[in-house]
């Protein structure tokens, strides 16, 4: 086992479960005419989030490591537009991370893991792209 690739794997767990956190309090805290579907979306995005924790909690636990519970200090904000800014900063910072880890993974030869992170940043890009949607202003 590596320390290094547990280790990275770990750091991202914990920016999951603050992300987690984040996009549900987010969902319960959107108001006016567009709240039915952002509170949709934030949530659908943390359900994701929580489908990434246990993906990153299960691979460490293979790989002999103890998955953390640990989260970072959250950042609240409820002005939608920055709300949505924020999410777009940490969903590129998860990307960078993810692309570091999967370096690691690759170096140690360690293929499922440069398989699920591959996969879990589609989903990073997903949500990335559904969150510059929702801040564009004009469809060209
Ligand atoms: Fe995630
Ligand atoms: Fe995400």
């Amino acid at each position: 086992m590596s320390k290094e690739l547990i280790d990275g794997l770990n750091k991202a767990l914990s920016d999951e479960i603050t992300r987690i956190v984040t996009y549900l309090n987010q969902s319960f805290m959107v108001f006016g005419p567009s709240r039915n579907a952002l509170h949709e979306t934030l949530e659908k995005i943390a359900i994701k989030e929580m489908n990434h924790m246990e993906l990153l909690s299960e691979r460490i636990v293979g790989l002999g490591g103890v998955p953390t519970v640990k989260s970072k200090d959250m950042e609240q904000t409820y002005v939608v537009e920055n709300m949505l800014k924020m999410d777009a900063k940490y969903e590129k910072e998860a990307l960078e991370t993810y692309m570091k880890i999967r370096d690691i993974a690759k170096k140690e030869n360690e293929l499922a893991t440069v398989n699920l992170i591959e996969q879990i940043m589609l989903d990073e890009q997903s949500h990335l792209d559904e969150i510059n949607k929702m801040l564009r202003k004009n469809p060209s």
